[in-house]
């Protein structure tokens, strides 16, 4: 039986699903942030930036355009969502790397800027010390880092069929040992790190970017607790489905989005 506890398994799969769940999510998100990059991060050629856990490496896709002159490289556990070389583009590039292990000697002291986001589904035991360390390992001296998670909620959900639904999720959340709170501390944790926070906002996201995120929350449910099936969670799949649609048709009467976002941005001492 798989285990999916273990650091190296991921929740939702790798196919053209999860491609357009992680590519609709990036826009919603920059519609609650307004912003790709940070920009108090100040900009200069040849300046590099790396995306940790990139996924369809879209945040990548749009910025690179933006600024032809700063290099991009998209690290993934998995290149399975990673774009097709034909548009990535002369300042892109892609490439394994799992977050959680010691970075190449190469690598080390190389970038201006590290961006991480939502990869909570991957942290165990509430601790990101492995990520913080990876991300200043990287880092030059006086290097950003921009991350962003999301933070269970669900005093937010305004509808019954989605409480309901909720209660049986973090049943699910427990089995994997993943819990949410420690996004909410990012800022104190990353000061103790060595880091100085620059911006930190933790908020509910506004109202169309949490409406655009819940066609995308559903699907990814539907994911994880398909996955779940593999550690003998018994749910019949289509008993799942009914209650996703019904929470869908539902968000009609109120919010059915248990997430807040927490945004941060510092600067290695
Ligand atoms: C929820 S997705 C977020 C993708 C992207 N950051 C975004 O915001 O669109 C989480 C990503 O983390 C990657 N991941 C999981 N375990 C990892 C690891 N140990 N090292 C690097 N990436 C990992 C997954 O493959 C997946 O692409």
């Amino acid at each position: 039986m798989t285990d999916l506890t273990d650091d190296s398994q991921y929740l939702v799969g790798r196919n053209f699903r999860e491609t357009a769940r992680l590519n609709g999510q990036h826009f919603a998100i920059n519609l609650h942030l307004g912003y790709g990059l940070h920009p108090s991060v100040p900009i200069h050629d040849g300046m590099k930036i790396a995306d940790i856990g990139t996924g369809t490496g879209v945040w990548i896709l749009e910025l690179a355009d933006k600024y032809p002159t700063v290099v991009f490289e998209g690290y993934d556990v998995s290149s399975a969502a990673f774009p097709p070389r034909h548009v990535w583009g002369e300042n892109v590039s892609f490439a394994e790397l799992d977050a959680l292990q010691q970075v190449p000697d190469e690598m080390k002291g190389q970038y201006d800027v590290v961006h991480m986001r939502l990869l909570c589904s991957f942290v165990r035991g509430n601790d990101p010390s492995k990520l913080v360390n990876m991300a200043k390992s990287l880092l030059k001296e006086g290097g950003y880092l921009q991350w962003e998670e999301s933070i269970r909620d669900p005093s937010l959900l305004q509808v019954q069929s989605a409480i309901d639904f909720e209660r049986m999720y973090e049943k699910a959340w427990q089995a994997l040992n993943l819990q949410f709170d420690w996004p909410e501390h990012l800022p104190e944790i990353l000061a103790t790190h060595g880091f100085d926070v620059l911006h930190a906002r933790c908020s509910g996201l506004n109202r169309a970017a949490a409406w655009l995120w819940t066609p995308v929350y559903l699907q990814s449910c539907a994911g994880v607790l398909a996955e779940l099936r593999q550690v003998g969670f018994d749910t019949p799949a289509e008993e799942i489905e009914e209650a996703l649609h019904r929470i869908y048709v539902d968000a009609q009467q109120g919010n059915v989005f248990g997430w807040r976002f927490s945004s941060v941005l510092a600067r290695m001492r």
